[in-house]
């Protein structure tokens, strides 16, 4: 009888790990930084699932993913918060104490088609009215990525080898996952060679 009455605590104790998905907080985030709530879904050995809730972010089209073309998209966004300097909550975006940064990317058979830099906008903050049809307002409705986290300094080849992992980790995962896009995500300045970097690729669910 005793016996029973434990192997049911024991199963409810299950259950009930399996059915709370884990608010997180990334090391990145925490103090004086805001990012976007998610809770952990699904862990596995090469990447985790991740429920987003709805968030709203600043995006600005990009020619390409080259570090000229990053360095001006980051100088565009970071304008467009500038243009009122007495918003405390585009301060916050200006000196970057919000992540992620996404570099999403969407390509056909190898080819970038489409490169976009976009920064996270906190829920709250006004922003300045647009006035640069360069840089566009998106709302995205909650949503489940797929996320490999990876260190070291952030670059485009190191990226790929790790949306290669990624792919084939979901494939085998057997998740239905867009196959054209993902996004870079990252949470310090990539330039920064002092720090030790936390990057993520990110793969939005089909
Ligand atoms: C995340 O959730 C907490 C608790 O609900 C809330 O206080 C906080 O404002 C949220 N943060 C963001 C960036 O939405």
């Amino acid at each position: 009888m005793e016996h029973r009455v434990f192997m049911l605590a024991a199963v409810a104790l299950v259950l009930a790990a399996v059915c709370t998905a884990q608010a997180e907080v990334l090391e990145s985030c925490k103090g004086d930084y805001v990012c976007p709530n998610f809770t952990v879904v699904e862990k596995h050995k090469e990447f985790e699932e991740r429920r987003y809730v709805e968030t709203q972010w600043i995006s600005t089209r990009m020619s390409s993913s080259s570090t000229d073309d990053m360095r001006e998209a980051y100088y565009r966004l970071k304008d467009f918060c500038e243009k009122d300097p007495e918003e405390p909550a585009s301060t916050l975006l200006v000196s970057r104490k919000t992540w992620p940064a996404l570099i999403s990317i969407s390509e056909d058979d190898g080819t970038e088609t489409s490169v976009s830099m976009s920064w996270f906008v906190p829920p709250g903050t006004v922003l300045p009215a647009t006035s640069n049809p360069k840089v566009t307002v998106e709302t995205r409705s909650a949503s489940t990525v797929y996320v490999k986290t990876f260190g070291g300094t952030p670059n485009h080849e190191l990226a790929q080898d790790k949306v290669k992992i990624l792919r084939k980790a979901l494939d085998e995962a057997g998740k239905s996952f867009d196959h054209h896009t993902y996004a870079g995500a990252g949470y310090d300045n990539p330039l920064n060679i002092f720090i030790t970097h936390h990057n993520e690729i990110w793969i939005y669910e089909a």
